[in-house]
């Protein structure tokens, strides 16, 4: 077993590994709500060749998206929690669902239209339009991880699943989802191997913590309910 580094700030618990060795280790979680690697190849040549500007940030070398989780690791990440959200889920193999939620990037460029997340919530399809269009990005948010997720997009993710007091992403990249997850006053477990995303990862959710404590009367817990998922399929 390789080293596992586990550091907590406020209402995160961060660990620095592999999943496949942490989640074993991990309950009480609500839900899972996790962007793995698609198992697309991206990398940095392609990142590189669509930012299309001198100013283009360098992500370094990456090699991760190589190939997808395994169906064992899916099932062990989704033993871990009641409900699931997994982002590239049209690259896995999952059962049918009623609910896929549906990122529609505005794009204009002929990148993918849009990102599916698969989810196993009793609703209709949903979606979101928030543009992500090569270097043109709303929300202007800074970029630290070359495939890092909108924090508009992780929160309406969440605030989708309103059952979800302690959410888990075992490939946490940069911590978008904890960033949201702890905006939101929800608690967060990430695990992430990589040890500059890591550090990253630390520095957005302490930041975001920083903030939640100034502002302490806007980031009281959502009311708990016992399961908020009544509304139909149709
Ligand atoms: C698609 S990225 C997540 C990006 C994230 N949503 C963000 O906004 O920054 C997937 C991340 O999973 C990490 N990863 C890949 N395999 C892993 C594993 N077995 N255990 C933990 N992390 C892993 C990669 O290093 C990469 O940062």
């Amino acid at each position: 077993m390789s080293t596992v580094i586990k550091r907590v700030i406020g209402d995160a618990t961060l660990y620095l590994g592999d999943c496949l060795e942490v989640l074993p280790m991990l309950s009480g979680v609500d839900a899972l709500i996790t962007d793995p690697p698609y198992g697309i190849n991206e990398n940095s040549k392609k990142v590189a060749s669509r930012s299309n500007t001198a100013k283009a940030k360098d992500y370094g070398v990456f090699d991760w998206d190589k190939s997808a989780p395994t169906a064992e690791l899916i099932e062990l990440m989704r033993s871990k929690a009641k409900w699931h959200a997994l982002f590239g889920g049209n690259y896995f193999d999952l059962p049918a669902t009623s609910c896929w939620l549906v990122w529609d990037k505005l794009n204009t460029g002929d990148f993918a239209d849009c990102e599916l997340a698969w989810t196993n919530w009793p609703k209709a399809v949903r979606r979101i339009q928030w543009r992500w269009n090569g270097m043109i990005r709303q929300g202007n948010e800074e970029r630290f991880h070359p495939t890092q997720k909108p924090l508009a997009v992780m929160k309406w993710v969440i605030d989708l699943c309103p059952s979800a007091q302690t959410v888990l992403d075992p490939f946490m990249g940069s911590g978008t989802t904890g960033v949201a997850a702890i905006q939101m006053g929800r608690k967060f477990i990430g695990i992430e191997r990589d040890e500059r995303y890591f550090e990253t990862a630390c520095k957005r959710i302490e930041e975001a913590m920083r903030q939640v404590d100034m502002f302490t009367c806007q980031a009281q817990e959502s009311p708990v309910t016992n399961d908020l998922f009544s509304e139909g399929v149709a």
